[in-house]
């Protein structure tokens, strides 16, 4: 294992090995809002480093469920397993989705007020990092999402389809093992839709992350492992098969 060593690591690594994504498991989660059933015994399994696609209609319960993965609200009855455990009920919950889970929603809740690159270097201040060194990871993230010559500009100064890369490069700060998107491409153009799912299963090839994705809509499912369907809060089979092995990725 680790040995001591008198000489402190100049920087630590910029991410993980690959192979680092979570395990998820969903086992009979229902969520009930008052009369509404959101969602209704549904049961998945997402292998570490898998891409799954889940689709519906709007209202059919995807955010439910999402939520319920990322810990964002708790099942009415069955459970979420990350990693095999229910990380969600224990004390340290916050902490560990701080460091296990990435979220990129359809809006991109950037600070209106802050650069591209201080947008990132916020979501790094809880882990401890200087902040000279939050600056470079920041560069580097907005690099892995080609828009580090964007550093210094304002959201406002962005195109939809740039907001959003910088919400995924902020999404990808705190190294997540776990990324979850929501109607990511929901506000945008079909073409800077397709940018973005591509970037998307880029960067889930290259981390390693176990990467699921909900949207009304069934593009977000071509490049993923498998696609799942939600219809009136019942989550169901696959809607295709995996793509056939030797298949560009
Ligand atoms: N916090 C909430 N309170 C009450 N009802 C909710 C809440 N969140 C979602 N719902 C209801 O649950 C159902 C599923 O919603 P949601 O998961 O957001 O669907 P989707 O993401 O597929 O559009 C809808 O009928 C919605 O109105
Ligand atoms: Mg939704």
């Amino acid at each position: 294992m680790s040995q001591a060593s008198a000489t402190p690591a100049a920087r630590p690594p910029a991410r993980r090995a690959t192979s680092a994504g979570a395990e998820v498991v969903v086992e009979h989660a229902s969520r009930r809002y008052g009369s509404v059933q959101a969602l209704a015994d549904a049961t998945l399994h997402a292998d570490p480093g898998e891409m799954l696609a889940i689709t519906g209609r709007s209202g059919s319960g995807k955010s439910t469920l999402l939520n319920l993965i990322g810990g964002l609200d708790q099942p009415s009855s069955g459970s979420v397993l990350i990693d095999g455990r229910e990380v969600w009920r224990e004390p340290g919950a916050p902490r560990h989705r701080r460091e296990l889970v990435g979220f990129v929603f359809q809006q991109h809740f950037l600070l209106a007020n802050l650069t591209a690159s201080a947008n990132i270097e916020v979501a790094l201040i809880g882990a401890g990092i200087r902040r000279s060194e939050r600056r470079a990871r920041a560069l580097e993230l907005l690099a892995e999402v080609g828009l580090v010559d964007r550093a210094e500009h304002l959201p406002a100064e962005l195109s939809g389809g740039e907001r959003q890369r910088v919400a995924l490069a902020r999404a990808l700060a705190n190294e997540p093992r776990l990324l979850l998107a929501d109607e990511p491409t929901g506000a945008v153009d079909s073409a800077t839709s397709q940018r973005i799912l591509d970037l998307l299963a880029e960067l889930r090839a290259r981390r390693g992350m176990t990467l699921i994705i909900v949207s009304y809509d069934a593009q977000v499912g071509e490049q993923a492992d498998r696609m799942l369907t939600v219809i009136d809060g019942v989550l169901g089979g696959e809607l295709r098969s995996p793509p056939s092995p030797g298949a560009s990725t």
